[in-house]
């Protein structure tokens, strides 16, 4: 999807998705978009991913823990993995763990709900002024809810800066934010509305895909008992029974193969959905103004003329000597366009570095300790609740590999 001339455009939200990402970077265009993404590539790349890897190993520990002390070793891994991503981002981004974002994790489940079934609904102009369906009251209370919770950790920031605790609002997502939001000149001032809306986009994108990504990665993982072996092998031999580092972690090549496949087949965000703004060419198809598209990923990740006749399988080797060379075809915006799991050009993911470790780290100590099946109760039931997700959950055997 060429976009040099800005005809597609980021689709508007519904009036209920807006309560969930509204304000956010996801959504906003122009130079407030511009100003959003200067900040969050700021708390998402270079230094500021070295300083977040000691949380996130603090993290999987958390949940390894839990894991060592469960008498009957089958669990059901997308829930552990929403409670770690949930504690992983509160961490990195927010300065505070799963507890403390418990309330505004539990708001953005209900929005998630409402939003999915609201999602393809149109509102009739004018009449949604004067008469709101019981979804969007309900998520206008969440909202405010989450405003509210979003403010008391902004408090709690300015209060320890004025005590003279801190000299500053913090390095993290949520201090550069606060920062912004007292900043004195207009051109990097963002809103309090602004600043709420970018707190529950990066708490919902935190945690939502990454979720979903290392619960398809284990499934994938558990049945594939031979690249489960040679991913364990990959990280015994660079890290020993050591923590992972920033070093090690670039040399995973088998797992990037893996973490490549599995978002091939599995990738949580299941497509971009954008406006045509004014009238367009897309490909070989002129399209009119003020249509709504949605470019799947499905389509081109899944396509045989592609990635081979073997297109539906879980084939990580396909990815051996990189994504450039993983398809059939070898000109270079084909290629680029056949494999989008973190979208495409300037709105591509923000935090697809931050993602990648995250997953790097949370496998590698998985596979240091334990060999994973797939328990017979499994039932594959992938759903799209905004994200690709597994509808009953995936559960697996754990067998430790030490006496652990
Ligand atoms: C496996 C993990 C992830 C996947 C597959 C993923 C996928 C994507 C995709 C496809 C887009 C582009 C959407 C579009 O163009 O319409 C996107 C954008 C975005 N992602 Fe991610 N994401 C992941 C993890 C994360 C994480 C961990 C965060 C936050 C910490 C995050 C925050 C964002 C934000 C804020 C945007 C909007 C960027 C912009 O428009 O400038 N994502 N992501």
């Amino acid at each position: 999807m060429k976009n040099s001339e800005k005809i597609f455009q980021k689709r508007k939200l519904t009036d209920v998705g807006a309560t969930l990402l509204g304000n956010g970077l996801a959504f906003i265009e122009g130079e407030k978009w511009a100003k959003h993404r200067k900040l969050a590539n700021h708390a998402f790349h270079g230094e500021s991913l070295e300083n977040m890897t000691p949380a996130i190993i603090a993290s999987v520990e958390t949940m390894l823990e839990k894991w060592k002390s469960l008498e009957v070793k089958e669990i059901e891994v997308y829930n552990e993995f929403r409670f770690l991503t949930s504690e992983v981002i509160s961490r990195i981004a927010f300065g505070s763990n799963y507890l403390e974002g418990e309330k505004i994790f539990a708001m953005l489940n209900k929005l998630k709900i409402l939003v999915s079934q609201n999602i393809h609904k149109t509102a009739i102009p004018f009449i949604n002024k004067l008469w709101k369906p019981a979804d969007m009251l309900e998520s206008e209370k969440l909202e405010k809810g989450i405003q509210d919770c979003v403010m008391e950790m902004i408090k709690k920031r300015e209060d320890k800066v004025v005590s003279g605790e801190a000299d500053s609002f913090g390095t993290d997502f949520l201090g550069l934010l606060v920062n912004a939001y007292h900043d004195l000149d207009d051109k990097n001032r963002v809103s309090l509305e602004d600043l709420v809306g970018e707190c529950k986009t990066i708490y919902y994108a935190g945690r939502e895909n990454v979720n979903s990504l290392l619960a398809w990665i284990v499934l994938h993982l558990a049945i594939h008992g031979d690249w489960q072996e040679k991913a364990r092998r990959e990280v015994i031999d660079i890290f020993g029974n050591q923590n992972p580092h920033l070093e090690g972690i670039a040399k995973l090549k088998i797992m990037t193969m893996i973490i490549n496949e599995t978002l091939r087949l599995y990738g949580p965000s299941h497509g971009l959905p954008r406006t045509v703004a004014r009238e367009g060419q897309l490909g070989k198809f002129i399209l009119p103004a003020d249509i709504d598209i949605l470019s799947l990923n499905i389509g081109p990740h899944r396509d045989p003329h592609l990635w081979g006749d073997d297109v539906h399988l879980f084939k990580p080797e396909r990815f051996a000597e990189g994504i450039a060379k993983a398809t059939n075809y070898t000109a270079t915006n084909y290629t680029a366009a056949a494999f989008f799991p973190f979208g495409l050009g300037p709105r591509s993911c923000v935090a697809m570095t931050l993602a990648t470790i995250e997953t790097k780290i949370a496998l590698s100590m998985i596979l240091q300790r334990y060999t994973i099946t797939i328990s017979p109760t499994y039932v594959h039931s992938p759903i799209a609740i905004i994200t690709i997700q597994p509808q009953h959950g995936i559960q697996i055997i754990l067998e430790p590999l030490h006496s652990c």
